[in-house]
């Protein structure tokens, strides 16, 4: 089967903070290209997102054990009674791939608590997730065989090309062959789907808007910022005007704000023994920002930030007083 011939088109954008999928029968397509199935189950969702945690957990022998919100519970319990110490567990580290350096399959990365492991091993475990989670979800409802899926994989547009080639190995792995995978840029398919909604900011569906229009697309992710700026051409097509630009200036870069504001607050060797002796409370304040984060309004003036301090914080605090 070609590619363009699939019954299916199932996408992963495998976020560095959150991941997930959506996915699109060719029937449906052809009717109303904005019909398209995500996925609202994820075990252990606390319903954030439609998409699930970027987390991978592996047990004392590099094995796979969970991902996900499942893989952060499983690994807050393991560390809230000491016990997390020998387990590998990676967060956060799609920006490992994010930079000038040449990314090579060798490539070590170190877990939370800087233990290395191979990183094409922890990216190839995650995209296998959401693999398996797809296949599953979809045989539910459609009969379908592997060799009738398209699989995209977005990629930050900034990224070398080391990192987009080592994407595509780590989806390899994972069980999906060359000639079923696209590597897509993470700004074009934004792009693309545009080019199907009713957008309300402007006085016009920008469905409807003419060929020729200029728009810059801004993609503010966790760990990057992709701006796209495309021309709207005849037949669905896009043209890329300037070549796609951004940095490390995701919600990430607020999180290691607030945590710097903590050091300030606390001091360093504080926050140092909290995340060795305490990581429990540690995730858990973190966790905290991330709600109040998602909570604060530009609009509104009851803007404070109530930081909930753990014993643990203020054992810690006291042994440097
Ligand atoms: N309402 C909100 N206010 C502020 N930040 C938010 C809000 N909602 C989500 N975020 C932040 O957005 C980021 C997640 O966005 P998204 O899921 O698009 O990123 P990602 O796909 O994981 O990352 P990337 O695309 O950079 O690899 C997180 O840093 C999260 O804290
Ligand atoms: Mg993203």
């Amino acid at each position: 089967m070609s590619l363009s011939n699939a019954l299916v088109s199932a996408a992963f954008d495998f976020g560095t903070a959150y991941s997930g999928y959506a996915y699109s029968l060719r029937s449906d397509f052809n009717e109303d290209p904005t019909k398209i199935l995500t996925c609202e189950g994820w075990p252990a969702s606390k319903g954030l997102s439609m998409k699930t945690a970027t987390c991978v957990l592996f047990n004392e022998k590099q094995e796979f054990d969970s991902f996900g919100y499942e893989a952060e519970n499983k690994y807050m319990t393991l560390a809230s009674e000491h016990f997390h110490h020998n387990w590998f567990y990676f967060r956060r580290f799609k920006m490992e791939l994010y930079g000038e350096k040449s990314i090579t399959e060798k490539m070590v990365i170190e877990d939370v608590n800087g233990k290395p492991m191979k990183a094409l091993i922890v990216f190839q475990a995650a995209i296998k997730y959401l693999k398996e989670h797809f296949l599953a979800n979809i045989k539910k409802f459609q009969a379908v065989l592997d060799d009738e899926i398209q699989y995209v994989l977005t990629v930050p547009a900034i990224w070398s090309d080391s990192a987009k080639k080592f994407m595509r190995l780590a989806a390899n792995g994972a069980g999906i062959q060359d000639d079923h995978l696209v590597i897509a840029l993470e700004p074009e398919a934004a792009s693309i789907y545009c080019q199907h909604i009713k957008t309300e900011r402007v006085s016009t569906d920008f469905a409807k808007s003419i060929v020729g229009t200029k728009y810059v697309v801004v993609d503010i992710g966790g760990g990057t910022t992709d701006v796209a700026v495309h021309e709207k051409c005849l037949g669905g097509k896009i043209k890329e005007l300037f070549h796609a630009s951004g940095g490390n200036w995701g919600g990430n870069m607020v999180d290691e704000a607030f945590f710097q504001f903590l050091i300030r607050l606390f001091g360093g060797p504080v926050l140092a023994k909290m995340k060795k002796d305490y990581l429990f409370d540690y995730f858990d304040i973190m966790q905290d920002f991330e709600c109040q984060k998602r909570n604060l309004s530009l609009e509104r003036e009851d803007t404070n930030y109530i930081l909930r301090v753990p014993p643990s914080l203020s054992k810690c605090t006291k042994k440097y007083i």
